[in-house]
């Protein structure tokens, strides 16, 4: 029987997505017809990214919602949706975003910044300390903390990562719940935020979590704007006691012309783009899911709704 793969997603992923999905369904015995639009209650499958659906009553067949992206937070708490939602985790997303974390976190790590600017003539040879020496901390130890967590401390840093729940990661210090938060904090000379948004994750940093830092610590966020409260992180670097901050997500995207965080002279702006979902990767996650749906075998990466993540 047909299956029949609704793509509700922006418009200009739809060329770059049916290629690859008609390809692997095919390769899968997979019999489906793929169209951005159907009548709802003929639909099986909804393969997810936020561009305007939001009411899936009409859709009565319906057996599972597979989002694109790895972060549900527009659509985890949509009452109308009643089956599965399965998320992202894709090769592709987390080995970029592994790179981007690496890399500003090195940035931090070897002052790399002062030799950018220049040093004004002035030979000053401070040498960088050895990563064993320097405190990362990663709030969020999921697909993409963990990925950045490990390969940091591969490279010898010192890495503390905390989750919701208890976590086992080769090499790192993991630490969860309040009291492993302060713990966390505590001592990190960088903390790197790769939490999902969620109402528990809301201004994780705080004007009272930010105070546990050491003075002077960096932070790096390409979770989720909602995680920091920004006129907390804005206090905390114009007193000098966070060093700078590098943010990717922002509350509202794009970030405004006249948001203070773009001529702040201690923090860096990325517009988004710490990491995304690679369709060649992530299109086989998706059709993996759609075979399994039709096998009646379990979905990966369920959303768990209650939690929003
Ligand atoms: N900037 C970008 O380009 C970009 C790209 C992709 C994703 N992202 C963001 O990255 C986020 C993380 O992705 P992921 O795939 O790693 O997610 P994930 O696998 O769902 O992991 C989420 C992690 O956060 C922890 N967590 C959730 N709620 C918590 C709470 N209340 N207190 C403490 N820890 C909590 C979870 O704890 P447990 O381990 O106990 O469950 C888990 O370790 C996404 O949600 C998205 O917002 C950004």
């Amino acid at each position: 029987m047909t299956v029949n793969v609704m793509f509700s997603a922006p418009p200009r992923l739809w060329p770059v997505y049916k290629p690859l999905l008609e390809n692997y369904l095919d390769e899968m015995g997979i019999d489906v017809d793929l169209k951005t639009g159907f009548s709802p209650d003929v639909v099986d499958y909804v393969v997810y990214a936020p561009s305007g659906l939001r009411d899936f009553t009409p859709f009565t067949r319906l057996k599972a919602v597979l989002s694109l992206w790895a972060g549900v937070e527009s659509i985890a708490d949509n009452t109308t949706l009643t089956v599965p939602l399965a998320r992202m985790v894709d090769h592709g997303l987390t080995q970029g975003m592994t790179e981007w974390v690496v890399g500003h976190v090195l940035r931090y790590h070897l002052g790399i910044d002062a030799h950018i600017h220049g040093l004004k003539g002035e030979w000053r040879q401070d040498v960088p300390p050895l990563a064993s020496e320097r405190a990362v901390t990663i709030l969020g130890l999921g697909a993409l903390g963990q990925a950045a967590a490990v390969a940091l401390a591969a490279l010898g840093f010192r890495v503390t990562g905390w989750s919701r729940s208890a976590r086992d990661v080769p090499g790192v210090t993991c630490l969860h719940g309040g009291d492993g938060l302060k713990t966390a904090l505590n001592s990190a000379e960088i903390v790197v935020l790769l939490l999902p948004s969620t109402p528990a994750t809301e201004n994780t940093l705080n004007a009272e979590t930010l105070a546990l830092l050491p003075r002077g610590a960096r932070i790096i966020n390409p979770g989720r704007g909602p995680l920091i409260d920004d006129t907390a992180l804005l206090a905390a670097l114009d007193s000098g006691h966070v060093g700078h901050a590098t943010l990717d997500v922002f509350r509202t995207e794009p970030l405004p012309a006249s948001h203070p965080y773009w001529t702040h002279p201690n923090v860096t702006v990325t517009p988004h783009i710490a990491s995304e979902t690679r369709p060649v990767t992530a299109a086989k996650v998706i059709c993996e899911n759609i075979r399994r749906g039709e096998a009646g075998e379990p979905f990966l990466h369920l959303v768990d709704r209650g939690l929003g993540y």
